[in-house]
């Protein structure tokens, strides 16, 4: 069994650089799909979901190279089919994004109902409700997805609930239609912003994404060009995170300070010292933390995604807490993991009651990957040795976690013992 070894206690010092986001690469590769040429994708980060969702396109025939180790090229010129590798699909959220592209592309696309992170009931409606739109039909059997279309046409499509996903595979499957696509109500997360800049970088024209109107309006063919993937909005959160968990002071570097303004004001409001700079933003901490309140949004709320890591936090700081999850039914499950290192943690429903003291170290389960990453959050403010198991979830989206932390003073090593 794999674990990740921490010895807490310690404060953190020095200089650590955030990775290219995921949730866009994820996105983009396979908008890539959709380019009849040769895109150049860089600041790619080097995690499982992006060797996985790369090993689908070069299935469905897509020529993909690394160039070096954060830079790829993709030519989707001959693709050989619209069928996406069934267990590779359901192995990750991401996955749906190949029903927007090849239906884009090829007007047809069959893929597995997507795996990822359970955190109840994750329904893809609304990418069916905008697929529907487009002029397509959608059927789901024995857990595949059909979709198809004689012709692609733009048309309105409101969503019911902001949802990223939806949003995005809308736009994959608008850019190549005929006429006008309009999405209302769109999410606006930095990697919707990424997304459009990538396609349009290829030819597409998409106009307002970061708003919550998106207007598409479809061009005959998108050849190709270059583009790098923004920071991770959600990596460069949970070093801060971490940060101020374990008190020092860390330079977190390669930001994009105004995807941070949520964070900062709330950890400001508990009390760390943050200093921003044009690309990096400074964590410092020099007296006790106070508790806070956090209630979870769509972009510019506070992220979902950061959650877990902000309810670690906030185990370790005095007072009481109270954090509110808007966006998932079921995002606390890793609550029982803290508690084994003596949090003082309820949760009712969607509201977690936190009265912050000190943690000590456990074995631990990392029971999806944000809550991965707040079991290292905890580990590194608790004292004695916290283990946490399952340290392939922390993996699909965190590159090379553990020497990234080392070089900021985290004691973290990787253990390898029999079952
Ligand atoms: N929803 C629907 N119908 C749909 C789609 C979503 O009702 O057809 C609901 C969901 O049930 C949820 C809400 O809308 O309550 C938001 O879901 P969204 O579609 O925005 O989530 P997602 O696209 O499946 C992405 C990220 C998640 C992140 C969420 C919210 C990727 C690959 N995943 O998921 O990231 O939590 O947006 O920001 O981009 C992670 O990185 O750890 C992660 C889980």
């Amino acid at each position: 069994m794999e674990k990740l070894n921490i010895t807490g206690g310690n404060p953190l010092f020095g200089e650590i650089a955030v990775c290219g986001a995921k949730n866009a690469a994820v996105a983009i590769i396979p908008a890539a799909l959709l380019v009849n040429g040769v895109c150049i994708i860089e600041n790619v980060p080097d995690i499982k979901d992006v060797r996985l969702i790369i090993e689908m396109l070069v299935q469905l025939g897509a020529r993909v190279t690394y160039i070096n180790d954060t830079t790829i090229s993709v030519d989707s010129t001959r693709l050989k089919t619209h069928i996406a590798p069934v267990e590779l699909a359901s192995k990750m959220r991401a996955s749906y994004y190949l029903l927007g592209a090849l239906l884009g592309r090829l007007n047809k696309a069959q893929v597995a109902l997507p795996g990822g992170c359970n955190f109840g009931v994750r329904p893809i409606d609304l990418h069916e409700k905008g697929f529907r739109a487009l002029g397509a039909t959608v059927e789901i059997t024995d857990g595949i997805v059909y979709v198809n279309a004689d012709h692609l046409t733009g048309d309105n499509v409101f969503l019911d609930t902001t949802s990223v996903g939806a949003t995005i595979n809308i736009m994959l499957a608008a850019v190549l239609a005929d006429g006008k696509t309009v999405i209302e109500n769109a999410a606006k997360e930095p990697h919707i912003v990424d997304v459009a800049n990538f396609l349009n970088a290829m030819g597409a024209k998409v106009r307002g994404a970061g708003t919550d109107v998106i207007r598409i309006t479809g061009v005959k063919e998108m050849t190709g060009g270059s583009y790098s993937i923004i920071p991770d909005q959600i990596e460069a959160g949970t070093f801060m995170l971490l940060a101020a968990a374990s008190g020092g002071d860390v330079l977190v570097r390669n930001i994009i300070p105004k995807h941070m303004d949520c964070l900062v004001s709330k950890l400001e409001e508990m009390g760390v010292n943050i200093t921003e700079y044009d690309d990096s933003i400074r964590i410092s901490r020099t007296g006790e933390l106070r508790g806070t309140s956090v209630r979870t949004m769509p972009y510019p709320g506070f992220p979902t995604d950061l959650q877990p890591q902000m309810v670690a936090l906030l185990s370790t700081v005095k007072g009481r807490s109270t954090v509110i999850e808007d966006v998932w039914d079921n995002r606390f499950q890793y609550v029982a993991e803290l508690l084994k290192m003596d949090a003082d943690i309820t949760v009712n429903g969607k509201r977690a009651e936190i009265q912050g003291k000190k943690l000590r170290g456990a074995l631990v389960q990392a029971t999806d990957l944000r809550a991965g990453a707040a079991m290292i959050i905890a580990g590194v403010a608790a004292e004695g040795v916290t283990q946490i198991g399952c340290p392939h979830y922390i993996d699909r989206g965190y590159t090379d976690i553990e020497r990234r932390l080392r070089s900021i003073g985290v004691k973290i090593e990787r253990v390898f013992e029999e079952d």
